[in-house]
């Protein structure tokens, strides 16, 4: 099996697209260490992929806007596994607005600090990271991350947490690259969670994820850093 047995942790895992992710792994064989705001749902996710097989998954409370929570997730993984091999940063607050005003400012901060959650993520998983040998760090960012992008009808907070997490994604990738750890990030832009995967179809969250299976699934000396895709449709205006 491809990825039998690798050890896999997914953040925002009980719904959409990290769910899909979590189940991709634990299709190929791999263990999975889900989280989740609702660690119900969850831990629903993770007994689904149990039941099916071949891989396993486990499910853990993990608001990334709660830095006690973020260590505490860490915390808990420490003593599960001794190694982590693929760390995957998925989950994100998303909001709509053109207007600085459109949304309160509590909202503002929660999406900023789900992005400050997911730096001091990888920063307490790093030790599990290098205990590795093949640790990968994957980055579900989005095009609202690229610089010079502006077709998103996302709020200007949710720009500025992706243009965060893609800084933090280019540095690490410079600065762990010598440990062996491949930071793999991803710059869609908006993409369906179902669909025909056809040339005029909008992206679909399949095809993301076996661009994610792909650059984890290479071998070593194949450090695949970015994915940059090409909108295919024309956002609505
Ligand atoms: N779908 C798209 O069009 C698109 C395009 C580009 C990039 N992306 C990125 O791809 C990733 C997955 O996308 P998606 O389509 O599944 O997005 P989504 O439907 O907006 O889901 C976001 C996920 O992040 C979780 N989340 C939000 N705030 C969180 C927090 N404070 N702590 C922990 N988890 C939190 C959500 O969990 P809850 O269930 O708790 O809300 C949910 O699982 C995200 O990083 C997203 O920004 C998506």
């Amino acid at each position: 099996m491809e990825f039998e047995d690798l050890r896999v942790a997914v953040t925002g895992a009980a719904r959409g697209t990290g769910r899909l992710l979590a189940e991709a792994f634990a299709a190929r064989g791999a263990r999975v260490f889900l989280s989740a705001r609702d660690v119900e749902a969850a831990r629903q996710v993770a007994d689904t992929i149990t039941r099916r097989g071949p891989g396993r998954a486990e499910a853990f409370p993990c608001d990334l806007a709660i830095p006690d929570a973020v260590r505490g997730f860490a915390a808990a993984l420490a003593a599960r596994t001794n190694h982590l091999d693929v760390l995957i940063n998925n989950g994100a607050a998303y909001v709509d607005g053109d207007d600085l005003a459109d949304v309160p400012d509590d909202t503002i901060e929660n999406v900023m600090a789900g992005g400050t959650g997911t730096l001091l993520l990888t920063k307490h998983l790093l030790p599990l990271l290098r205990a590795s040998s093949r640790p990968d760090i994957v980055n579900m960012i989005s095009a609202c991350g690229e610089v010079g992008h502006r077709r998103s009808g996302a709020h200007p907070a949710f720009y500025a947490a992706k243009h965060a997490h893609a800084g933090l994604a280019e540095i690490l990738s410079h600065r762990l690259r010598p440990a062996g750890i491949r930071v793999i990030s991803l710059f869609p832009p908006d993409f369906v969670q179902d669909g025909p995967r056809q040339a005029d179809s909008d992206l679909t969250a399949a095809s993301v994820i076996d661009c994610v299976l792909f650059a984890v699934g290479q071998p070593r000396d194949c450090f695949i850093r970015e994915f940059h895709f090409e909108q295919v449709r024309t956002p609505p205006s």
